[in-house]
């Protein structure tokens, strides 16, 4: 099919439409919990902050990046600042420092332990079969580092190509008096949306317009989560969430884990216009569907359950 502006058009009222209806809803995660939002405290329960942290020392560590009893918190001080400078300036947050890429290969090196959270995760917190993103994301965010990545960036994940009827999970690996991540209630969020016509592209255009108003607006009803390292952070994904640079009130380096989940029976793969809508605008071009390269792992939670 010629893609004409007009059938971009076309294509794009449908996709608002769609965005929409799921803003008008009642979620799975609302029907489970009865709210948009919950700070689940993994201290009294399992206390996986602690063990992916206690793993991630380790890490360090044995790849001789740090000492065996770095204290996390102040990683920014502990190990050489080569590993927080950004060689490129990326568009929409893709660029990175040397420390993510380390991140990284800690993450993909522990699949299992993500694996034996995610159990976790079904047994005590969700109790129902879902589909998982396959590799979760570690991000590090360190005081005093020249401003390179576009924050405040006001989103849901779902303005750059995941469902709308994800779930959440987000967590520190470290212990901060402040998280400077932050977040607005549905109702706030739905109305917000609106404003720009339900459009994701007019949304994604204003937030990386560095806008002031824009920015500001979101501040105005937002609260901040807290107590990251005590707690797993797990939204309804039309809420709409930001996360800000460290800041003199806490400068510390803060370290989080942060992965998105789907009922088996929310998932979809939808089509507009014969394009899949759910695909990531970053430059791997995720597909959020099982058994993609950059999506969601090609099992659901209860295949792999007993799978030891
Ligand atoms: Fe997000």
């Amino acid at each position: 099919m010629l893609w004409t502006s007009r059938a971009k058009e076309a294509n794009m009222n449908k996709i608002s439409q769609y965005y929409k209806e799921i803003y008008s809803e009642t979620s799975s995660f609302q029907n489970l919990f009865d709210s948009e939002f919950i700070n689940y405290n993994s201290r009294e329960d399992k206390h996986w902050n602690f063990i992916f942290k206690d793993e991630l020392k380790k890490f360090l560590f044995s790849n001789e990046i740090s000492s065996k009893d770095v204290n996390l918190e102040n990683l920014h001080n502990e190990i050489g600042q080569e590993y927080f400078s950004f060689n490129t300036i990326g568009q929409q947050n893709n660029s990175r420092p040397k420390i993510s890429d380390i991140g990284f290969d800690f993450i993909l090196q522990k699949e299992s332990l993500y694996h034996d959270f995610l159990r976790w995760v079904r047994k005590k917190i969700i109790k129902k079969n879902f589909y998982f993103q396959k590799t979760p994301t570690i991000r590090f965010h360190v005081p005093g580092i020249e401003k390179r990545l576009s924050l405040p960036a006001w989103h849901s994940d779902s303005f750059f190509g995941h469902s709308p009827k994800e779930i959440n999970f987000w967590f520190g690996l470290t212990d901060n008096k402040h998280s400077d991540f932050w977040m607005n209630s549905l109702q706030d969020s739905e109305k917000w949306f609106q404003e720009y016509s339900y459009d994701r592209e007019a949304w994604k255009n204003i937030c990386f317009s560095n806008d002031s108003d824009f920015i500001k607006k979101g501040f105005i009803n937002a609260f901040e989560v807290c107590d990251i390292y005590d707690n797993l952070a797990i939204f309804d994904s039309r809420c709409i969430h930001t996360v800000d640079y460290r800041s003199e009130r806490d400068p510390t380096t803060k370290i989080t884990i942060d992965m998105r989940i789907i009922l088996v029976d929310d998932y979809e793969w939808l089509l507009v216009e014969e394009r899949p809508i759910f695909v990531g605008d970053g430059i791997k071009k995720a597909e959020f569907r099982p058994g993609s390269k950059y999506g969601y792992h090609k099992k659901s939670i209860d295949e792999i359950m007993f799978d030891k």
